[in-house]
Parts: C-alpha cells; structure tokens; sequence
C-alpha cells in the first residue's frame, strides 16, 4: 500500500492525483507525517526563520461586490474609511521601530487616478522613513499594468492578489457576473513582467470546491512560477450573500484542510514564502503557529488601528478586533517561543524563490 511518505520521499514530481491523495489523508497518523514532512523541506529548503510582515488595512471602501466578503461594496452595516497618508505613514513607522523588516498595505480595491497618486505618494513617504529598509507588500487588487509599474517604482516589490480558486465555473461562482479569472490572471503576469514578487492563493473549503479543485490550486502556483502563497480557509460573514451555501467542510475539517493545503504546498513548490493567514488564526487561537509548523514561513501581525478593525471584517469572528499593534507583538512573540519558532528581525525575508529564479544576490 503507498503512504504519504512514499509519495513525498520518493523524489517524483507529484501528480494531480498524488496531490489529491495527500490532501485527502484524515487518519491523525498519517495527517502529522505530512506535516513533519512539508516542515523537514521547508528545513531544508530556505530553513526555519520566521518573517514577519505588518499589516496596514489601508481602507474598507471597495469596488467590488465579492459574494463572499464582509466589506464587498453592497453591504450597508458598518462604516467605511480611509486611512490618511499621515495614519498610513505613522503605522509604517511603528512597524520600522518594531523590527518587521516588511510590512503590506492592503484595502478595498478601488481603481480611480486619485487612489493611484496616493499609495504611489505613500509609498514615497515610506521608503523615505525607512531609507527604504523596509519591505513593502501591496495586495490592492486588480490595477492596470502603468499602475502597477507606477507603484513598483515607488517602492512596492511584492504584490499579492488571490485568486480565490482556480477553478473558472468556481470563480464565477463565488463572484457577480462580469468577474473573469482570466483577467486575474492578467494581473499576475502584468505584476510579474513588472518586476514583482508575486504572491497569489485562494481560500479552501469553498461551496461547491472539491479536494480536486484544490490540487488543482497547488498547480496551479507551480505552473505560474509563484514566489509567495498567502491562502486560508473559507469562512462565511453574516451579511454575504454566501452565508446561506453551506461551505464544504465544518470549522475542524477546514483547519486541517487549510494545514494540509500549507503542507502539500511547501512539499510542490518547496522554495517559496508561504504566510501562515489569520483566517486560520479565526478557525483555532494557535492556528498560525501550527501554520508554521505545517511548512509556512511568514506571519503578518495586524498593525491597523483598533479603532478600524471592526469596519475591517472579511469574515466573521476575525481576531484581534481589540488587540492594538502592542499587544498583537508581545502575543505573538510568546506564542512562537512555545513553539520553538524563532522570528527574524529587521530583514525583507524575500521569496528564496523570486531570488533563484531572477538569479540576483539576496537582498536580505
Ligand atoms: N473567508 C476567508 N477569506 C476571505 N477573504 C475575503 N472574504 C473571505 C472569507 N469570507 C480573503 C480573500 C481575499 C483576501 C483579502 O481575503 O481571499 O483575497
């Protein structure tokens, strides 16, 4: 009979069905070698720091109506704001001081000229506070490619933009007409022609999604020559139009689905940064350090202003609703020493990847 271990270890490059048969292994045996396996090559791999990125909520106004998302631009029942430049600049700081290294702006897309001037302005104000020592991620969604070169130029090196399944009749089912995983796709490579390190996911355990789609997601990644996977369980929000479909997996399966998906991602695609997310953090309170565990290298403490969070929320129940940036640090510090994980400080903690493949030394 094949184990897990058999298919891992034997060198191969895994098919679909060989991701699928991973994926979908549930004996508690057979689930943590797969996950001492995915964290033996991320060892051996790119090794076992941990980089931390600050997330920056820039803004919960959005232009889009995502079935699945708390802050889609058709629901009425919070607030919405924008973050000022000043805000925006004093949070960056706060991560500088705080040793991140990195830190991700992400927000509501929103694809006018004004929304453009201003991160690129932003962007000027960061690198300028930091001497440009600090790493910045965008996740801003879909942007024309003079946008995105505009912000590339202004500092952004790492982009990430999700999507959401790679499945076409999956995608379209999970947004409103018009949506096109093709023009998401289109992103990708515009971010990718322009200089990026690209980052892309989806969220697991989908109405409808099968554990073939989801092997087929991890291909995904590989064919596309990702550099960085940020991904997470699907977790309804109470005022989305997806909240009545029920989601394919109750909350103890998505988790280990969302481990899983880490694992056998670390295992394909070996080199890359893999985020241990929050939504895995909102399914179980030490999910991301089982994320790590897992084969995921990269965690983003939330660095956003208490008093936003509650307008921020994609799903329900996301954490850290009334932890400030202090508290999310010191909680996080401790929980990483109970794992034996140990963070780096002050460093990019680039995509080993990106680096392998464009054949430049490391920057940090
Ligand atoms: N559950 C889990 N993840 C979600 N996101 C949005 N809504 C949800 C939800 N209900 C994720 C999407 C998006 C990212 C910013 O947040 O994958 O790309």
């Amino acid at each position: 009979m094949t184990c897990s271990s058999d298919i891992v270890s034997d060198g191969k490059q895994l098919t679909h069905k060989d991701i699928c048969f991973l994926l979908g292994q549930t004996e508690p045996e057979a689930v943590n070698a797969l996950f001492k396996q995915a964290y033996q090559v991320k060892r051996d791999q790119i090794g076992t720091d941990v980089f931390l990125r600050g997330l920056i909520e820039i803004g919960n106004v959005c232009l889009r109506d995502c079935l699945y998302c708390g802050i889609r631009k058709s629901n009425p029942n919070f607030t919405r704001f924008s973050m000022t430049k000043q805000e925006i600049v004093n949070s960056a700081l706060w991560i500088h001081q705080a040793g991140y290294g990195s830190l991700v702006l992400q927000g509501g897309e929103l694809r006018d000229p004004d929304f453009a001037d201003f991160i690129e302005d932003v962007l000027l104000e960061i690198k300028k506070l930091s001497g440009g020592s600090l790493g910045v991620t965008l996740s801003l969604g879909e942007q024309e490619k003079d946008v995105y070169a505009r912000w590339f130029e202004a500092g952004a090196h790492r982009y990430l933009l999700r999507i959401e399944s790679s499945n076409p009749k999956l995608f379209q089912q999970i947004h409103p007409p018009g949506y096109s995983l093709d023009d998401r796709i289109t992103c990708l490579e515009y971010l990718r022609e322009t200089g990026y390190q690209v980052g892309t996911g989806v969220m697991i355990g989908l109405p409808g999604q099968t554990v073939e789609d989801l092997a087929s997601d991890i291909l995904f990644f590989k064919e596309k020559d990702i550099d960085m996977i940020g991904m997470g369980p699907y977790i309804p929000h109470h005022d989305s139009p997806m909240f009545s479909t029920p989601a394919t997996y109750e909350k103890k399966a998505s988790f280990e689905m969302g481990l899983k998906m880490i694992a056998v991602t670390r295992i394909v695609l070996k080199d890359v940064n893999i985020a241990a997310t929050t939504a895995l953090q909102a399914l179980k309170s030490d999910g991301r350090e089982l994320g790590l565990k897992a084969g995921a290298n990269i965690i983003m403490p939330n660095v956003t202003d208490t008093k936003y969070r509650p307008a921020y929320q994609l799903y329900d129940n996301k954490p850290g609703i009334d932890e400030n940036s202090e508290a999310c640090r010191n909680n996080l510090v401790l929980a990483l020493k109970k794992v034996g994980e140990s963070i780096v400080y002050n460093k990019w903690g680039d995509s080993k990847h990106f680096h392998k493949r464009c054949g430049l030394s490391k920057k940090s």
